[in-house]
């Protein structure tokens, strides 16, 4: 059992890290793929100004809806433009179902055809008629704020362009979604957690070296749920927030996080953000350096046991 679970520890680390170094790069805020849509289809507007609406009334959660994404989980500057896949974002806990039949592994670029496929005449067309556009994740992960106010946890978007752009905001106890085997490509959901206080306006956005939330958010995590029913659960320090021109990278956070867990039902315990012992300190013997020499723990959650990420002020 433990040698299943190692190994698959392996697997998923190693597609969480190459996601996340995907992540580093996106910061042209608009994909090459948007720009050159852009450009087609400029002088051939079709209806609603030549871009497929935001689908306001289906339950989906509109990020920046007044930018040009106008509430697509992409850059706010990009648009869901005519013969281009545009993904949405699913309420706390949920995952998106919907995502380009062909594009079937993690690669350039169809780890971006995520969502809905906007049709060259400006309609929107839903590429899984018999899935719902969101569904419950594993629910093996909550997120915990101990710290008071709000956390704003920001998970990627992908399929999509991997940026931060899926809020959920964390008062008190949250379930996160978490991908079961089934979900695109067999990846993982990826979180930034943002300082206690910054709401989700302001974290689960791109951001800048001004401050560290957005994508210099301090840490970072990730989870997903194998075959097996076995949870694998991710805590680290986000590269960015230790890079050469990240101005504040030898501040510490004012806010720890760590893995919790029901019973005795992990494997890997503890782990946890160790500020005692300094930025990028890491406590647990999962612990272990990986892209950008950022320190990560993994914890391995038995099936039917809930594990939680835990945010408390330091
Ligand atoms: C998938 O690929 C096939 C064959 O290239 C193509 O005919 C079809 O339109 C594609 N489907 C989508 C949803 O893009
Ligand atoms: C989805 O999860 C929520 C709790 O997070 C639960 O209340 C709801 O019943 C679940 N829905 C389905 C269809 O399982």
């Amino acid at each position: 059992m433990k040698t299943v679970g190692i190994a698959s520890a392996v697997v998923f680390t190693l597609e969480f890290l190459s996601s996340f170094t995907e992540a580093q790069h996106d910061g042209s805020q608009l994909s090459p793929i948007a720009r050159r849509h852009q450009h087609r289809h400029r002088s051939n507007l079709g209806k609603r100004d030549g871009q497929c609406a935001f689908p306001g009334n289906d339950g989906l959660v509109s990020v920046t809806p007044g930018s040009s994404n106008a509430g697509w989980a992409m850059s706010p500057d990009q648009q869901c433009t005519p013969n281009s896949w545009c993904p949405y974002a699913c309420p706390s806990g949920q995952l998106s179902m919907q995502w380009d039949p062909n594009a079937t592994t993690y690669s350039y670029p169809q780890s971006q055809y995520g969502g809905l496929h906007c049709d060259s005449d400006g309609s929107i067309s839903k590429p899984f008629s018999d899935k719902p556009y969101c569904q419950n994740g594993t629910g093996a992960v909550t997120a915990k704020n101990n710290a008071g106010g709000n956390v704003a946890f920001c998970q990627t978007v992908l399929p999509g362009n991997e940026a931060m752009l899926i809020p959920t905001d964390v008062t008190s106890e949250t379930t996160l979604a978490v991908p079961d085997q089934t979900y695109w490509a067999g990846t993982s959901a990826h979180y930034y957690i943002n300082p206690p206080g910054v709401s989700t306006d302001d974290g689960c956005v791109w951001g800048s070296t001004a401050n560290p939330y957005g994508n210099w958010a301090p840490y970072v995590a990730g989870a997903n749920t194998d075959s097996n029913g076995i949870t694998y659960v991710k805590l680290g320090w986000n590269p960015i927030y230790l890079e050469q021109t990240t101005p504040f990278r030898n501040d510490k956070p004012k806010f720890t996080a760590e893995i919790q867990c029901d019973g005795d039902g992990c494997d890997g315990l503890p782990c946890a953000i160790d500020l005692d012992n300094g930025v990028n300190a890491c406590k647990g013997p999962g612990c272990n350096t990986g892209a950008g020499g950022a320190n990560a723990c993994t914890v391995a959650a038995h099936k039917g046991v809930k594990a939680h990420i835990v945010i408390n002020s330091a």
